[in-house]
């Protein structure tokens, strides 16, 4: 076994290891990339400040996220398929969250379903809800994540309708994978994540099959999104959610102020920064400069959270010291989930966690609440001298 620095290490493994269909679904982004790849690209752009003979003993990197305590302020993002990357990926991702002191979050495009993710679990976990026409399947969906003890309902706003990734469509993605002759010869040279999968029962997407009528094809999330996802949702719909789950809510896919001051109209617990890892609006701006114009119009009234683009520590350290209070990884644990397992996301956490805590002490900080902008190098402009 070859040793493992870096997420980029795990991620050779795992393209490597896992048929490429899969492969694929995790690592695009939508129409021409642009916004997948500045996701990545802006982040490079921000400097860390050096500061030396500075005391970095005692440090920690434990904060909170949504007022539960976090090991560090990184939780796993929800991933569609995830159980596809892996034999029983859910429960195995929930598993290292649950060790390393993180939040899990299970999507609702799951292979294992809530209440197996919950039976296999000791720790409450976070559900991410995508909103449906039919109404009484959403009312399922939130009482069913209720029963399992869901600690936290995040609800997606930027994906009602699907952007179109190149790849999927001509890979025939789906879940189970379809046996063509060109995914048959691409499975048989994945012979250690078929054995595993032929040890599994959870082939399929487990919050759906069984619990719903009238689709033409469970096994395509294309089908399901276009034929199921409401594309009536509004703050009025998402407002009525949040009351029938009665519990925090965070909501997800943010990138514009004027949309986090309506989020914040329905009384979100957090919203999430995110343009969907690139994978919804292509030419959309990247979190990371969607930050700053957020923080500036809600920051001091609702936790304000980030995900696409972070593949690192130091990236987790940026966006903290800009101000967010969490971010969320959803490549970079599918990428160790896919090379090893439960023991692949718990060293994806471990690679991610120490590369924070040293950069941390480099940049003469010791704690979370330590961090700040003033670590920061953020080049002029930024955050975008666009005309609106
Ligand atoms: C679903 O959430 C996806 O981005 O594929």
């Amino acid at each position: 076994m070859p040793v493992i620095t870096s997420i980029d290490d795990l991620k050779a493994i795992y393209k490597r290891r896992v048929p490429k269909m899969f492969y694929d679904y995790c690592e695009s982004g939508s129409w021409t990339e642009q916004t997948f790849r500045e996701n990545v690209s802006d982040f490079d752009l921000i400097r860390l400040r050096q500061r030396v003979a500075t005391d970095m003993s005692g440090r920690s990197t434990a904060t909170t996220m949504i007022g539960q305590p976090v090991a560090m302020p990184v939780a796993l993002a929800p991933v569609g398929l995830t159980g596809m990357q892996d034999a029983d990926g859910e429960i195995k991702a929930a598993r290292a969250a649950a060790d390393f002191g993180v939040p899990f979050t299970l999507s609702t495009m799951s292979i294992c379903s809530i209440e197996d993710v919950a039976a296999n679990t000791s720790k409450p976990f976070w559900f991410q809800l995508y909103t449906m026409k039919d109404e009484d399947y959403v009312n399922r969906l939130i009482q069913r994540a209720k029963d399992a003890k869901c600690s936290a309902l995040v609800i997606t706003l930027d994906l009602q309708i699907l952007g179109q990734r190149h790849k999927d469509l001509k890979n025939g993605l789906s879940a189970p994978p379809k046996l063509t002759l060109k995914t048959m010869a691409n499975l048989a040279t994945k012979w250690s994540w078929g054995l595993n999968m032929l040890g599994t029962k959870r082939r399929a997407f487990g919050n759906i099959v069984g619990h719903v009528k009238g689709i033409s094809d469970t096994s395509s999330l294309m089908a399901w999104t276009s034929e199921q996802f409401d594309p009536t949702l509004d703050w009025d719909k998402i407002k009525k959610i949040k009351d029938k789950w009665g519990g925090p809510v965070i909501l997800k896919g943010i990138l514009d102020a004027e949309d986090a001051r309506a989020a914040l109209n329905v009384g979100a617990d957090a919203i999430v920064v995110s343009n969907h890892g690139g994978r919804q609006l292509d030419g959309a701006i990247s979190s990371i400069r969607a930050l700053d114009p957020i923080l500036d119009a809600v920051g001091d009234k609702v936790e304000v959270h980030l995900d696409s683009g972070i593949r690192s520590g130091q990236d987790v350290l940026k966006a903290v010291a800009m101000g967010a209070k969490g971010t969320y990884i959803g490549r970079a644990f599918t990428y160790g989930l896919g090379a090893m397992g439960q023991a692949g996301v718990t060293r994806a956490l471990q690679v991610i966690h120490r590369e924070m805590d040293i950069s941390m002490a480099l940049c003469g900080r010791r704690t979370i609440p330590d961090l700040g902008r003033d670590m920061l190098l953020i080049p002029e402009g930024f955050s975008g001298r666009w005309q609106v």
